[in-house]
């Protein structure tokens, strides 16, 4: 008894496993991203799903050919292996404010 309700979980585990892999295949993740460093001292806006439409990135570019999660939160990569080095070589927008936007005076609901 004890060991058909343990295969019975072990069964419901992997088909659970399987259908979420299946999903995380057509998961594109966040449309929108701030991204910040341990430190948090200046946010950088990341437009996930402009990146996704534009014909001049695939997902590989990043996904595959550099560390998305160092992209998100490391400055010295960010700039210079990152987000900074891609829009260099492709002709990208460089300036501060293109990822770090001022901040707005007026905080809502403070
Ligand atoms: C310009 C770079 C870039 C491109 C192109 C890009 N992504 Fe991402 N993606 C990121 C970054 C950065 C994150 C955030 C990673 C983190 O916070 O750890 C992310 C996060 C994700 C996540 C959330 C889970 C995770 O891995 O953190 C998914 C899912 C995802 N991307 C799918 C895609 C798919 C699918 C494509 C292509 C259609 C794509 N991305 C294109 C940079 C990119
Ligand atoms: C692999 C190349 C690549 C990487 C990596 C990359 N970008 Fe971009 N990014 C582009 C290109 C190319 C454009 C211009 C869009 C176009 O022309 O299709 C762009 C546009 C943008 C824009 C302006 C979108 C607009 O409204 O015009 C922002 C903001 C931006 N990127 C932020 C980031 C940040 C933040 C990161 C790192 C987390 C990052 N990008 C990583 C290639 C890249
Ligand atoms: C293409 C996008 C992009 C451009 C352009 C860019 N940065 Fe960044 N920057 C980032 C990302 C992504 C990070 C890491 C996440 C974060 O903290 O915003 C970062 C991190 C930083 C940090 C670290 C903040 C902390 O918490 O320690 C500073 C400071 C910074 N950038 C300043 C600048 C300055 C100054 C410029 C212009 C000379 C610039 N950045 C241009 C994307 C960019």
């Amino acid at each position: 008894m004890k060991k058909s309700v343990l295969c019975a979980a072990a069964f419901t585990m992997l088909f659970g496993f399987t259908v979420a892999g299946g999903a995380m295949a057509e998961d594109k993740g966040p449309a929108e991203m701030t991204l910040t460093t341990e430190a948090g001292k200046k946010p950088a806006v990341f437009p996930h799903a402009a990146h996704q439409t534009s014909d001049k990135v695939s997902c590989d570019d990043c996904h595959k050919n550099l560390d998305v999660k160092k992209m998100a939160t490391d400055k010295d990569y960010a700039h210079n292996e990152g987000c900074k080095a891609c829009h260099k070589e492709l002709g990208a927008d460089t300036k501060c404010n293109t990822c770090h936007p001022k901040k707005k005076k007026a905080i809502e609901g403070c």
